[in-house]
């Protein structure tokens, strides 16, 4: 017989882009949602579904949230260790505390350790998939994808490759950076939730050659996904110019050797040329705004607004521990004081949209994740609108629904998540 699981509260689930549509008017609030086998069987009154499904188990929460569980589709899960790390801007910051961290996950104790230690403390932020670097060792990804399956949760990372500007210990070769994620595709991609995504770190720390055999890989292997950086700080963009004198722009060292497509996802994309937005519109490249990371480094203010009036296709990630944060709730308030500084705030259903549906839209999962749906993998966050004092005063005085979830977008951490269920089973709570 199916396992069916009935949650009661306030089912949020959306029906259009809150960027397409009147934001006040794009979600819906349910009473009920039903799991069944692992998916999102159904929505509805709470009196119909508990009288369809009698067998149900039932969780009862009252005026909590329930959404879909959050989605972060940048991140590196081996700095966990080193997040919040104080002084530095990028290329300092690399240097003097990412690289040495990175530099232990040769060893797959520790890779083990921090894959465990970082997945615990995001789904205790509500968060159900992420897409992860990893660093040059392939027990790195081992690592992570063992600990992803053993929890049931949809998860992207790959092998973080660069064969130049990057201490001793931690380079690899063009040849052994294709050999070793071509074996790692063979064994992971597609295995359970688990996909794999090409993963040059960006253009700085790959020779041409690396950046080419990268290029190939994905042509070999198209239905990956491929993650880097673009355009972070103006100071790395000065060193990429050096180091491709003969490109056009940052854009374009990854374009030339076949790192430009649908499928790929560019993080950060703060200082880009007119060109290079271009060419990302014409694509439907994936743009991924990390707000507490932009802040915490120093890097500059993404324009959302530009960006989505054009039509660019963007999701909105951590940036762990560039960024200063698990929680995607911390993020999205981020998010909101980056539009502010930029004159455009955006509506509290664009920022639960972007961490949900929109960050599921960037890695081409919007069909089985990122919001609750019949059929949708059942991967959901409950949340309690009034966590602490401090919220819980400012959500008596709210007139509608928004007004209630905001102060927790604003001032929510992990208090405030009451359930998550990842694939149908309950991670937490
Ligand atoms: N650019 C290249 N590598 C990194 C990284 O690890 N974090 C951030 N924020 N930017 C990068
Ligand atoms: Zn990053």
């Amino acid at each position: 017989m199916a396992q069916k699981t009935l949650l009661k509260g306030r089912v949020l689930s959306f029906e259009q882009s809150p960027f397409q549509a009147d934001p006040d008017q794009a979600a819906r609030l349910h009473e009920a949602v039903l799991i069944e086998d692992g998916r999102i069987g159904a929505m509805g009154t709470a009196q119909a579904l508990t009288a369809a499904h009698p067998d149900a188990e039932i969780h009862d929460h009252g005026a909590r949230l329930i959404l879909a569980g959050f989605v972060d589709p940048h991140v590196h899960y081996p700095q966990t260790a080193i997040i919040a790390s104080w002084g530095k801007r990028l290329i300092d910051w690399l240097n003097t505390y990412t690289f040495p961290e990175e530099m232990k996950f040769g060893d797959p104790d520790h890779a083990a350790e921090i894959a465990g230690r970082y997945l615990d403390l995001t789904a205790a932020h509500g968060t159900t998939t992420m897409c992860s670097f990893c660093t040059i060792h392939p027990e790195s990804v081992d690592a992570f994808f063992t600990e992803a399956q053993a929890r049931g949760q949809r998860v992207v990372a790959g092998k973080t490759c660069m064969d130049r500007n990057a201490p001793d210990g931690l380079r690899d070769t063009a040849q052994t950076a294709y050999d070793q994620c071509r074996a790692l595709i063979g064994r992971w991609h597609g295995v359970d939730r688990i996909s794999y995504a090409i993963t040059p770190r960006f253009s700085p720390t790959s020779t041409p050659e690396q950046l080419e055999a990268m290029g190939a890989l994905w042509a070999e292997h198209h239905d990956c996904l491929m993650q880097t950086h673009l355009s972070e700080q103006t100071d790395e963009i000065e060193w990429v110019r050096s180091l491709f004198p003969e490109a056009c722009d940052y854009l374009d060292t990854y374009e030339k050797f076949g790192l430009l497509g649908p499928r790929g996802l560019y993080g950060h994309a703060i200082h880009l040329e007119p060109r290079e937005r271009d060419r990302l519109r014409e694509v439907d490249a994936a743009l991924i705004h990390c707000p507490t990371s932009n802040t915490f480094i120093g890097s500059g203010l993404f324009d959302m607004h530009g960006l989505m009036r054009d039509g660019h296709r963007i999701g909105l990630a951590t940036d762990t521990g560039g960024g200063s944060s698990f929680s995607m709730l911390r993020t999205m308030a981020a998010a909101y004081e980056i539009g502010q500084l930029r004159g455009h705030p955006l509506h509290p259903a664009q920022l639960l949209w972007l961490g949900t549906a929109g960050s599921a839209r960037s890695l081409r999962m919007d069909d089985r994740i990122g919001n609750i749906a019949p059929g949708m993998e059942a991967d959901l966050v409950v949340l309690d609108l009034s966590s602490t004092p401090a919220i819980a005063q400012r959500v008596s005085q709210a007139d509608d629904i928004w007004e209630a979830i905001f102060p927790t977008i604003m001032m929510g951490d992990d208090r405030a998540v009451a359930q998550v269920w990842i694939g149908g089973r309950r991670a937490l709570g």
